[in-house]
């Protein structure tokens, strides 16, 4: 397996912490050249940069907030100053803020929005509209959630932006074929990450939870990464336009209580 990114630059959204972070470590023993993102902690890109390099990978951090128009650009343009190009996009920096409905602020709905869809949206057009100038191909995958498709109440901004995406890559999948550029969705499950703090220290709620997943735990980041870096290859070349889940089953376990 080793090798089937070689030669390849990969940027890894958000990849200071959790599953983008895994991301990065993952397409990097692939043998791809990584970007490490962050928005505010140097020391986790630092991190993630340091378990590439100690595996004998190549990483470059450069910071940029994905919810900043003049950042993506930026991100792009480092990118290819840095490493020569950028063949890979995964769009995995994502954020939620749990509150009932009648009770979203525009400011929180903005939060989420312009992090988990508007960033996408954007980041990508940067990155493509590279690739169509270089007439180069390129993979696209967004770490999406199995929300993109199933009901998170109390989460609704959440729901919208990742069923959003959902929509995007299944649009972009036939805008950008012609151009030899790839784009798939990772939705993943229940992750044992940061994102979920409250929920891991939360123990009837997470014993509820696991309930409903068939395979009876919560998934790691590494497993979420295995198939990011499979749809990223040359593996997945017939591969566009569709959703890997990665749930441990989750999703089709519908059971009355
Ligand atoms: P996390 O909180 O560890 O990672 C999110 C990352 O995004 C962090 O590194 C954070 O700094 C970064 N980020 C947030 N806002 C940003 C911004 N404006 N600009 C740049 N980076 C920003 O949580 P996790 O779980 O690793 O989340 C990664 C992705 O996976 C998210 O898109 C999330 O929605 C998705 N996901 C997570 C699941 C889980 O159960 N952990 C399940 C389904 C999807
Ligand atoms: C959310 C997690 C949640 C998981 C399963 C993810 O998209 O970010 O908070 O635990 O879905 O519901």
């Amino acid at each position: 397996m080793a090798g089937r990114l070689n030669g390849k630059v990969a940027l890894v959204t958000g990849s200071s912490s959790g599953i983008g972070q895994a991301i990065a470590v993952r397409l990097a023993a692939d043998g791809a050249a990584v970007v490490v993102n962050y928005r505010g902690s140097s020391e986790g890109a630092a991190k993630t940069k340091q378990q590439i390099e100690e595996a004998g990978g190549r990483a470059v951090v450069v910071q940029g907030d994905v919810s900043k128009m003049e950042d993506l650009q930026r991100l792009i343009d480092e990118s290819w100053t840095q490493l020569g190009g950028c063949d890979i996009l995964v769009n995995n920096a994502g954020v939620e803020k749990g509150a009932d409905f009648w009770e979203v602020t525009e400011e929180d709905y903005d939060m989420v929005l312009n992090v988990n869809l508007k960033g996408v949206f954007f980041l990508t057009q940067a990155f493509v509209r590279r690739l169509r100038e270089a007439k180069r191909p390129g993979r696209i995958v967004n770490i999406s959630s199995v929300h993109e498709d199933m009901a998170f109440p109390h989460f609704s901004t959440y729901c919208a932006a990742k069923g959003g995406l959902r929509m995007l890559t299944r649009n972009l999948a036939v805008e950008l074929g012609s151009l030899g550029i790839t784009i798939n969705n990772v939705a993943p499950g229940a992750i044992a990450t940061p994102i979920n703090a409250k929920l891991l220290d939360d123990k009837p709620k997470l014993d509820s939870l696991l309930k409903n997943i068939p395979l009876g735990r919560m998934g790691s980041s590494e497993e979420v990464a295995g198939v990011t870096a499979f749809l990223a290859s040359d593996e997945a070349a017939y591969v566009t336009g569709s959703t890997y889940v990665v749930d441990g089953g989750l999703m089709v376990d519908y059971h009355e209580q």
